[in-house]
């Protein structure tokens, strides 16, 4: 049960995870892993846009199974996804043995954690969480690699001066430029490499990506070619300040960009970058529609939307194209943008 929802998670099959889970889930009514069932089961309800229901079974569930990690981080999304930061840390304050215990997967709970900070402008704690808890190991698993170059990213998009940080992440990532395996892990490594300035990494695993499917012939390459190449292009477009190619390749990667694998929360990394994209190249309707169907698809605005939606408000005020999406967002016209 757990392989499968795992696997399935990856390829970023959320209707799969979900069924998978309905079509057995009298064999664990009464069963003594009815608790870790159903913390997969509620977040695969979120994953599927069920956000209601996802909290009353993940709260049930975490009821029979105080101790799955798994299940308490699937609330922990629930409350990114509607927009409850401040619920969220009150909400998990506490809950440490849930997690500590993990492998690498607690970095990622911290990382939630500091999304929640993120949301709520306490840019010191997010920095403070990512030194002492997201990398306080420099692992070059993936999947802490892209916890970290995620989280920088979000902080430059509030103006916020991440330091030197870049520059180990882009250092592990630059071995893995023809590791072509998984679009996601592919993604964060371009990530850091242009958070980072690092011009020939980028281009190797631009160009990996690029011919991967005709070396490769899987699933796993297809997906790397479309949408990965688009969103690769729109990161280092995003970086050389050409907004409306950014805006251009991932708007056109957007529509199956679920395929990359990873949850809602951390491909919308790449829906704030379209919008920062669209916002920067003074592409306000543009803006406006992205924003317009992020707050749909996550039925709640959060922090990120609010202080957009502002900026456009103000933008219009002024007649000032770009002054006043650039006055709110704090954006800052260094390192990755
Ligand atoms: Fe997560």
């Amino acid at each position: 049960m757990k392989l499968s929802h795992a696997i399935m998670f990856m390829l970023g099959d959320s209707k799969g995870m979900r069924t998978s889970l309905e079509n057995i889930s009298q064999a664990y009514q009464g069963h003594k892993a009815e608790g870790y069932f159903n913390c997969c089961y509620s977040f695969t309800l979120e994953e599927t846009g069920e956000y209601k229901r996802a909290e009353t079974h993940g709260r049930r569930a975490l009821e029979l199974a105080p101790d799955d990690a798994w299940g308490l981080h699937a609330i922990t999304h629930i409350f990114d996804m509607t927009g409850r930061a401040k619920e969220g840390l009150a909400w998990i304050e506490g809950k440490e043995a849930a997690w500590q215990h993990c492998n690498n997967f607690r970095y990622h709970v911290w990382w939630h954690i500091a999304l929640m900070h993120l949301d709520l402008k306490n840019f010191d704690k997010v920095l403070e969480l990512y030194d002492e808890d997201i990398r306080k190991d420099k692992t070059d698993d993936y999947r802490d690699i892209s916890n970290a170059t995620s989280v920088l990213l979000r902080l430059e998009f509030e103006g916020v001066d991440v330091g030197n940080r870049w520059q180990e992440l882009s250092d592990l990532a630059s071995s893995r430029t023809d590791d072509n395996c998984v679009a996601f892990a592919d993604l964060h490594y371009m990530m850091a490499f242009c958070g980072n300035f690092d011009e020939k990494p980028a281009t190797e695993l631009l160009s990996n990506m690029q011919s991967a499917e005709s070396r490769h012939h899987n699933e796993l390459a297809s997906i790397i070619h479309k949408p990965g190449v688009l969103a690769a292009t729109g990161l280092e477009a995003f970086r050389d300040h050409d907004f409306a190619l950014a805006h251009d390749c991932l708007t056109k990667a957007r529509p199956t960009l679920q395929a990359i694998g990873g949850s809602h929360a951390q491909r919308d990394v790449f829906e704030r970058l379209a919008i920062e994209s669209a916002l920067r190249g003074g592409l306000t309707p543009e803006a406006k529609h992205l924003l317009q169907e992020r707050d749909l698809h996550r039925g709640h605005k959060d922090g990120y939307s609010e202080s957009r939606w502002r900026a456009i408000e103000i933008n219009s005020h002024t007649n000032s194209q770009g002054s006043g999406a650039q006055q709110i967002a704090g954006v800052a016209a260094k390192n990755i943008a």
